[in-house]
């Protein structure tokens, strides 16, 4: 049986993701309506469709490290009354993802379509599960934070045509349970990882983040390298359905352990920042690989990196999140005179918000990649430093 699903990544990382799938064995394409964020579908970027088995769906879970999050769709139809919609609604396989009784939080969006309220639509569709479960849902709101999380089901309404999608993944997919410590101005861990897949670093060629904060960059760098499974210690929302396979879910498990390399690349992170050292020793702790990284408190301006060539891999304070930009030209210009000295040859990917910061670094950049980071509008900008002549 092959079920119709998609992924939600953070919006510039759909080719990271789409790669990632390859390595999987999944085939998957950009949606004809673009969708966004954690939420499924909106008229934004941000998520790739793919159809794969229930075991691909685990797979899926416990294996991407681009992916936010991951939606099975449950069904699409026309519904421009509330009628329709509760018939049609209740007409799903609700019975396979929701026990009776079970929590749900249900997430509208509406999109020119005559039933425009989101509470409204909201009413209806917690009516047809009740319909079709023999029990009312009970209806909760939804809370990352919470311990004990519903199940997500997502209703989109766009041009009178409902799609009704029920989250497979639970937390977020960036919450991978190592990071419970944050510096100044985190990464998401999935972020921080399709940064990674996206630089093309290797896997095998030494690492460097300068400017680690809690230490998400070497971190996902040294789960990729050992080819650690991001998902491994966490739970996920498919866990919780009637039909849950938990033996087959332990063999998936213990083949990803019995994949898992023993050895890194050298992988070195460092902060001027006492605090963020030790919180990112702490988290690395908790990933299983601390042995794996050096952390060090340094400035940019003293970092001494292994023999390269290697990749630089960093998020430098860009202004809007950490100081203000009139103190960063310094900043930027100096790393750019380091990197020269330090790196020779060695690839750069610098997660910045402005193209004049990154300039100031002088360094050659290709043409940039849009991303989003918390909101703000950013850019991967990488290239490859001069080796001396
Ligand atoms: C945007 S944060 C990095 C966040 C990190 N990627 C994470 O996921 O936690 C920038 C970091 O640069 C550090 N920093 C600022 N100026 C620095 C300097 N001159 N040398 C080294 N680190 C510096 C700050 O302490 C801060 O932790």
């Amino acid at each position: 049986m092959s079920y119709s699903l998609y992924a939600v990544t953070a919006p510039g990382l759909e080719g990271a993701l789409m790669r990632e799938l390859a390595e999987l064995g999944l085939e998957a394409r950009a949606p004809r309506a673009r969708r966004s964020a954690d939420d499924g579908p909106r008229d934004e970027s941000g998520g790739l469709e793919f159809s794969a088995s229930m075991v691909d769906l685990y797979r899926a879970n416990l294996h991407l490290r681009s992916a936010a999050r991951i939606l099975v769709r449950l069904g699409h139809f026309e519904a421009d009354n509330f009628e329709t919609l509760r018939s049609r609604a209740a007409a799903l396989n609700w019975s396979f993802y929701l026990a009776p009784g079970r929590p749900v939080a249900l997430r509208v969006t509406c999109h020119k379509s005559r039933l425009y309220h989101s509470d409204a639509v909201a009413e209806p569709v917690a009516g047809a599960i009740g319909d079709r479960l023999g029990r009312q849902p009970i209806v909760v709101g939804w809370d990352e934070q919470s311990a004990e999380l519903p199940q997500l089901v997502v209703v989109r309404l766009a041009n009178d045509r409902c799609t009704i999608s029920i989250d497979t993944s639970g937390a977020l997919l960036h919450r991978r349970g190592y990071r419970l410590q944050t510096a100044k101005a985190p990464l998401r861990e999935n972020l921080a990882a399709g940064i990674l897949l996206q630089s093309g670093w290797d896997a095998a060629s030494p690492f460097l983040d300068p400017f680690c904060g809690s230490g998400t960059l070497p971190i996902e760098a040294a789960l990729l390298a050992r080819r650690i499974a991001p998902g491994k210690n966490r739970r996920f929302a498919f866990m919780d359905w009637p039909h849950f396979d938990a033996p087959q879910w332990k063999a998936l498990l213990a083949q990803a352990v019995a994949a898992e390399l023993p050895e890194a690349p050298p992988i070195f992170g460092s902060d001027r920042d006492e605090g963020a050292v030790r919180i990112a020793q702490a988290n690395a702790e908790r990933a299983g690989v601390a042995g794996a990284i050096r952390f060090e408190r340094l400035a940019v301006s003293s970092i001494q990196p292994p023999a390269g060539p290697g990749w630089v891999v960093t998020n430098p304070p860009y202004g809007v999140r950490v100081s203000p930009v009139k103190d960063l030209r310094d900043l930027y210009s100096r790393l750019g005179d380091v990197l020269r000295a330090a790196c020779p040859g060695w690839h750069v990917s610098l997660l910045c918000s402005s193209d004049l910061l990154a300039g100031h670094t002088r360094i050659r950049f290709e043409a940039p990649l849009p991303l989003i980071n918390g909101g703000i509008a950013v850019k991967l900008y990488s290239g490859i430093l001069p080796t001396p002549a």
